[in-house]
């Protein structure tokens, strides 16, 4: 994706120092672009919990390569002194943020990948090529999600007059800055616009991170598509008078049967799309399905973070500085839930890397038969 006119993905190997990760600090955007190095277990760890990295896709692939710093780290005295360490690396990023299910996908992709071989020069080599495969994989598969996402956009604006937009709503941030590149949500969003088909975006702000009004609103303008950043209650309004014709969303982790997770107020956001038959899509890549659950609402975990997030909201004054200001008063106590679950009935189909889908387990397993393995942990 661009970034005034040059070319970035949201994870890359420093050049000429493949020993040092380079992020882009998204706690910051929109006010300051700062790049930052991540050289060891704990800084990965940090950046994953404390957001300088977040969303689903990037969350995994930012957990494949802070495996392969764990492996640049590890002990060389014997191999199960180093595999040792590798483990305990993968509990530690494993813990910093429970819902994304790409999180334990990476990790425990990479703990297959280096166990499988012998010398430990080998298994350094191995987990630097497996966290730029995830990489390039999760890429990948949003450029495909784009796709496939494509005809749903083409086929609303085929019922349009020439030149009237398509309206799209999205929550969070689903795009390029939740993933590696491209995102999911946004991919269509992007095909589309690239295409020419004229789209329009309600962008959710989304309390209390804001990642919608400080994130997809900033990577939809880097890209010139059309969009206004709304507050979060007012979807429902919109979807009444016929200014919303779909909803894309992204996803930290779907069931086997078609229960999504994402970030907190997608439920509302589904039964209002729901009561006004506004279709209700949800994009994500394989490595967010959760082969082993069935029942999202039991079962997924949620995030509940700090109280802060709520209090304070971090903005720009006028002179230029940035702050976090106290919103609440100061004694309020406050929940902080980060995610909700959207079960499979609100939801009218999955946009994936495969193709498009109903939110069942028979959808799924139709796209998906070589994955469908109820009850494996199985990474791959
Ligand atoms: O808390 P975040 O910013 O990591 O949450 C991100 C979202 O909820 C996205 O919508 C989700 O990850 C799906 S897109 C990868």
């Amino acid at each position: 994706m661009n970034v005034a006119g040059k070319h970035y993905r949201t994870i890359w190997l420093k050049a000429n120092t493949p020993e040092i990760v380079q992020i882009i600090d998204q706690r910051l955007l929109p006010h300051e672009f700062r790049i930052v190095n991540l050289r060891t277990v704990d800084e990965v760890a940090y950046a994953i919990k404390e957001m300088q990295v977040r969303g689903a896709g990037l969350i995994g692939a930012t957990a494949g390569f802070g495996m392969y710093i764990a492996a640049l780290q590890a002990p060389r005295t014997n191999r199960d002194d180093f595999l040792a360490s590798i483990i305990e690396a993968g509990d530690k990023l494993k813990a910093t943020r429970p819902t994304a299910v790409n999180l334990e996908w990476a990790v425990e992709r990479q703990k297959h990948a280096i166990v499988a071989v012998p010398s430990i020069t080998e298994m350094i080599d191995i987990a630097l090529h497996t966290a730029q495969t995830i990489a390039n994989e999760d890429a990948d598969f949003c450029r495909r999600i784009g796709e496939h996402g494509l005809s749903l956009i083409e086929a609303i604006a085929a019922k349009k007059q020439p030149g009237e937009p398509v309206n799209i709503l999205t929550h969070c941030n689903a795009g390029w800055l939740a993933f590696v590149d491209y995102g999911s949500a946004t991919a269509p969003i992007y095909a589309a616009h690239d295409k020419g088909i004229p789209v329009h975006v309600w962008v959710d702000e989304t309390r209390p991170r804001n990642q919608g009004a400080r994130l997809t609103a900033w990577e939809l303008g880097q890209h010139g598509v059309p969009h206004a950043v709304i507050a979060d209650n007012v979807g429902g309004h919109l979807m009444q008078h016929g200014q919303v014709d779909m909803v894309i969303v992204g996803s930290d982790r779907t069931t086997y049967t078609g229960d999504v997770a994402n970030k907190i107020g997608t439920y509302l956001k589904a039964l209002a799309a729901h009561d006004n038959d506004v279709p209700f899509y949800v994009a994500l890549p394989s490595s967010t399905f959760d082969w082993t659950m069935q029942d999202g609402l039991r079962d997924i975990p949620i995030e509940q973070r700090n109280g802060e997030e709520v209090r304070q909201i971090y903005g720009r004054r006028e002179n230029g500085e940035t702050d976090y200001v106290l919103l609440t008063p100061e004694d309020s106590p406050v929940a902080n839930y980060a995610f909700d679950v959207t079960p499979a009935r609100l939801v009218t189909g999955l946009i994936t890397e495969r193709g498009i889908c109903p939110a069942s387990a028979e959808g799924i397993g139709q796209l998906f038969p070589d994955k469908m393995r109820v009850g494996s942990k199985s990474p791959h």
